[in-house]
């Protein structure tokens, strides 16, 4: 994607090939910062501290948090020789970044990945060159997955224009699943990149997402690539639904369930209630990684990350170009900060991925080989919802 028109990646190997390249999210959308990640414990920081963040990116990070581990581990004495306590410690290491975050199964699917890969070659060096193979391939094929993903999405956006006749389609999204949620393109923001590239006309509503405001994020991205868009509050979302200002929502998920329950960003769940209220289509865009077959049941069994509550409690600014955090609340307050919620597969029209757009009962067919669950059952499995 493009910042001041240079063409940028969230994540790429160092030309040292010793180490990563990652942008700071923590400082955007006030200062675009590179930094280098040397070993797998400040990947995991990276992580866990948000400055890579959203389910896509986090895979891919996590997969060079492998490749970085494989490196460190090398260099240790006997390292490069003895392959079991390589493998010893490679695992204890997965495990560790694999703790990093608990929602996004994208971090469980990339080590899984890289596990496969490392423990198929022989020696040391084999085990390197297969852990790096496996994180440009997560990397890659993440790129084109958006890609295509768009493609889908935009077919869906040019329905609803063609169905009002030509107007504006205004958009409604929630958090950040764009470029910067993805090694590139994003999904949600696939979706209307490649809708404007196609002339539709378009206007985005974006939350603002408390409490990390990630929608700071989805405007700067979106205004950089020249889409129009307008910040709204968390709590405005159903007033421009009732008022007929939305013409479709589409949002990110860091886990869809077998049962096509969506967690994604906290506050996913009142835009989805609000969105069946008014007969505004609710879509998630959904690459495959994201899709957990191994959970049935969503809203029972994702589960969800609490942060810190003084996310809650503070809130992250710019003045005068420097950044600054200030408290909102007064001292003793206590908060809660859940991080995600559960849209329930019922209020969701439909799910639109790299292999094309589907119904809850359609997906696990889709994305993976085996044949979805009778939809009988799924009614079971949603009445266990309600
Ligand atoms: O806590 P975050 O910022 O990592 O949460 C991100 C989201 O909820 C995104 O919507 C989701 O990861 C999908 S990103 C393509």
């Amino acid at each position: 994607m493009l910042i001041d028109g240079t063409h940028y990646r969230t994540i790429r190997p160092a030309d040292d090939a010793e180490s990563v390249e990652i942008i700071d999210q923590r400082r955007l959308p006030f200062a675009v910062e590179i930094e280098r990640i040397r070993t797998y414990h400040e990947m995991i920081a990276a992580i866990h501290d948000m400055h890579v963040r959203g389910a896509p990116l986090i895979g891919a990070s996590a997969a060079y948090g492998v490749y970085l581990a494989c490196l460190e581990f090398s260099r240790d004495e006997r390292g490069a020789t003895d392959t079991a306590l390589f493998d010893q410690k490679l695992e204890r290491a997965m495990q560790e970044l694999d703790a990093a975050r608990p929602t996004a199964v994208n971090l469980r699917w990339a080590i899984e990945r890289q596990r496969t890969a490392t423990a198929a070659a022989r020696t040391v060096a084999d085990k390197i060159n297969a852990a790096r193979a496996t994180a440009d391939a997560i990397a890659e094929d993440d790129v084109a997955m958006c890609a295509a993903l768009g493609r889908h999405g935009a077919e869906v956006l040019a329905t609803v224009c063609e169905s009002n006749g030509g107007r504006v389609v205004n958009v409604l999204t929630h958090c950040n699943a764009g470029w910067l949620a993805t090694v590139d393109h994003g999904t949600v923001t696939a979706v209307l990149y490649e809708a404007a590239a196609r002339g539709i006309p378009l206007h985005v509503w974006v939350d603002e997402t408390r409490p990390r405001n990630q929608g700071s994020l989805t405007s700067w991205e979106l205004s950089q690539n020249g889409v129009e868009n307008t910040v709204l509050c968390d709590n405005a979302g159903g007033h421009v639904m009732q008022h007929g200002m939305v013409d479709a929502v589409i949002v990110g998920t860091d886990r869809t369930a077998r049962n096509g329950d969506v967690a994604n960003k906290i506050g996913t769940y009142l835009k989805a209630l609000a969105a069946r209220d008014n007969d505004v289509p609710f879509y998630v865009a959904l690459p495959s990684p994201s899709f957990d077959p191994r959970i049935e049941n969503g809203l029972k069994e994702i589960p969800i990350e609490q942060r810190d509550p003084s996310e809650v409690l503070t809130i992250r600014g710019a003045r005068d170009g420097r950044i600054e955090t200030v408290t909102l609340f007064a001292p003793g307050t206590r908060a809660a900060n859940y991080a995600f919620d559960v849209t329930p597969a019922r209020l969701v029209t439909g799910y639109i991925t790299e292999k094309g757009v589907f119904t809850a009962e359609e997906l696990e067919h889709a994305l993976t080989d085996r044949p979805s669950a009778k939809i009988g059952d799924r009614r079971d499995m949603r009445r266990n919802d309600q």
